[in-house]
């Protein structure tokens, strides 16, 4: 694991779409898994920044969410599926039809789980899976005592998850009470895992997921048995890091980043 801190959280999320641009030129053919949250928002702006500014090409590459809530429709504005267009998809010129989610209004919500993990194994693999972290320390929605090697299923949203959702909502009992959402397992298979985290209410659980040991009760504690995953934090996330100045000097002495400091 790799820990980068920026100085705050504008350059934490214009690094990790730096890092995702730089992907996609390097492999037009990315398969490119997605998060959301509003940590996120600010790495799809970015994104649509460099689409119209730079030429950014998303024609090419393939994208697969997280996860998706039970029960609501695609079209519905709190639906994932909605979040992805409006902060990225209706912006840049990726082929809709190369976009996937987990649906969660299917029949047979078991099938559909099993009909994801085919899916992206039918289109090689994920190559990066741009990661949040939730308060109690959920990558997708993977809450507490989440298999490490899980794969894509449903699972039943913590209260914690719940408040933290709620204010999209309006009104927590509005908040789907389940979600499909890639195992912990299907996340670790992928080549590359990049986590970004930003702001103060963020320090306890990245300190946790970082530095503490693998627990089931945190699944981002996972990515620890990931031999490629980079942790993009802003000072405030990172306040309560323990090695918080070797991970910097890392950052400014290793080669890799240069292009990056
Ligand atoms: P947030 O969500 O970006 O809204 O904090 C992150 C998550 O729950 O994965």
């Amino acid at each position: 694991m790799e820990v980068i801190i920026q100085q705050d959280a504008e350059a934490a999320s214009l690094l990790v779409a730096k890092l995702i641009a730089k992907a996609l030129r390097e492999n037009p053919f990315l398969v490119l898994g997605l998060a959301t949250g509003g940590t996120m928002e600010a790495v799809y702006a970015h994104l649509v920044r460099m689409h119209k500014e730079e030429g950014l090409d998303f024609s090419l590459c393939r994208t697969f969410n997280l996860d998706e809530y039970v029960g609501l429709p695609p079209d519905d504005p709190n639906s994932y599926r909605q979040y992805m267009q409006r902060h990225l998809f209706s912006h840049v010129n990726i082929n809709p039809r190369m976009t996937h989610l987990p649906n969660g209004m299917a029949a047979d919500l078991d099938r559909e789980c099993d009909e994801y993990e085919k899916l992206i194994k039918r289109f090689g693999g994920v190559d990066l899976q741009l990661l949040g972290i939730g308060r109690d320390g959920h990558i997708g929605f993977n809450e507490p005592l989440s298999a490490l090697l899980s794969r894509t299923r449903v699972k039943a949203l913590t209260p914690t998850t719940v408040a933290q959702n709620a204010i999209y909502f309006g009104d927590p009992h509005k908040v789907p009470r389940r979600a499909i959402t890639m195992g912990v397992g299907t996340i670790l298979d992928a080549r590359r895992c990049l986590l970004l985290a930003t702001g103060a209410h963020k320090a306890e659980i990245v300190a946790k997921a970082v530095e503490g040991p693998v627990t089931a009760m945190i699944s981002a504690t996972a990515l620890q048995l990931h031999p490629k995953c980079t942790v993009v934090v802003d000072e405030a996330a990172a306040s309560k890091l323990q090695g918080h100045e070797y991970y910097r000097w890392i950052f400014q002495t290793e080669p890799e980043w240069a292009e990056f400091r």
